[in-house]
């Protein structure tokens, strides 16, 4: 049987492990020999006991729990050609050749780039000793299908990132206890919700608890937000309203690209409006717990839909992406998706607000 190894790069989210769990029963109910990497890219290059054989068992009872249970990890040492090299080293030795990356845009575009060398790699260990003339030629071709766990639907090419719904849930319980307090005490709340560069989160758990504004990355508020704010907020009090939400995602900036921060909003209103006003930083609340039933169904077809891809690969076949497209698993070239995605990171930094909108919407 062909050999698989299934692992989990960057900030974990919820649903990794019902990936991880799909993998290796896929893997195993096809005939193949399915290892996990532990901690990430790091396990690769260390190889040693961070690479194991999964069995039926091994993923039993995983499928509920939050978090990656095989780690992850931001390892610099892949970066480099040389840590590379060993990682590519550990597979020959296992007999690896297939890929299951479970991560973000940074983790996937690692594992294209590894295929890129693998060739070129695999010489230099025929050269150094490492490999015989018969693994040289045997294991000639890494494939490799990328999963994409995060919370932050951040990802072009799929309708949602394993993990952005178990988040929006967590969300969603905060602001529901926190407005709970707030109407009693006639207060407003200022949430930081999570996202970095993306402002779905933000955007969805507005909308979902009837926030008054929202900051996002994206789609900066107009130069004059301050007064706009207070306005708002002033209305909904005039109207009748004991309290107001104002959803600030981290990765809020201005339209000159500055961040605007809970602190900065908080300062606003008590200044302008007098209110009594509270931040809570939900942080990485968000990335814990238990996944939802969609993020484990989420995880398990994608799972299983890398795998045959996999199984299906030739030579000729490209790294690719398992996506959500209208409700079915559809494999897309990793690397269109990644450069897409990076799109919306370009057209940000060039400040160029409409467009970034625009590629988001698309994705
Ligand atoms: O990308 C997922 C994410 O949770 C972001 O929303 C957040 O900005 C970041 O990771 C936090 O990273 P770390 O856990 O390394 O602090």
């Amino acid at each position: 049987g062909k050999g698989i190894a299934v692992f989990t790069s960057g900030g974990d989210s919820q649903g990794m492990n019902a990936a991880v769990r799909a993998v290796v029963r896929m893997g195993i109910y096809l005939g193949c020999k399915v290892y996990f990497i532990k901690e990430g890219y790091q396990g690769m290059v260390d190889g040693g006991a961070n690479i194991v054989e999964a069995n039926w068992a091994s993923v039993s009872s995983i499928i509920h729990l939050g978090g990656t249970v095989i780690g992850s990890a931001r390892c610099k040492e892949f970066r480099e050609r040389d840590g590379r090299l060993k990682a590519a080293k550990n597979l020959i030795g296992r007999g690896i050749t297939n890929l299951v990356v479970i991560g973000g845009d940074g983790s996937l575009t690692g594992a294209n780039l590894f295929r890129q060398e693998w060739s070129s790699l695999l010489d230099e260990l025929l050269k150094n000793g490492d490999i015989t003339k018969e693994q040289r030629s045997k294991y000639k071709i890494l494939n490799i299908a990328g999963l994409v766990g995060s919370i932050d639907n951040d990802f072009c090419g799929t309708d949602m990132t394993i993990g952005t719904d178990s988040a929006l849930h967590r969300i969603i319980e905060a602001t529901d206890a926190i407005v709970s307090t707030a109407y009693s005490h006639q207060r407003t709340f200022i949430m930081e919700v999570m996202g970095r560069h993306c402002g779905y989160l933000s955007v969805v758990s507005a909308l979902t608890s009837e926030a008054d504004f929202v900051f996002c990355p994206e789609s900066p508020p107009p130069e004059d937000w301050e007064k706009r704010l207070c306005e708002k907020l002033e209305q909904e009090r005039t109207a009748g309203q004991r309290l107001n939400i104002i959803i600030v995602a981290e990765g809020a900036i201005d339209r000159n690209g500055k961040p605007i921060t809970a602190e900065q909003v908080k300062k606003v209103v008590v200044d302008n409006l007098q209110q009594d006003t509270r931040i809570t930083v939900l942080g990485h609340v968000q990335r814990g717990g238990s996944p939802s039933a969609f993020d484990r169904i989420l995880g398990c077809r994608m799972g299983a839909e890398a795998v045959m891809a996999l199984m299906e690969a030739t030579e000729t076949t490209e790294p690719c992406v398992i996506s959500l497209d209208g409700n079915q698993a559809v494999r897309l070239p990793l690397m269109e998706c990644v450069e897409r995605t990076q799109a919306v990171a370009k057209a940000m930094a060039d400040k160029n607000w409409d467009y970034a909108v625009e590629l988001r919407g698309k994705s």
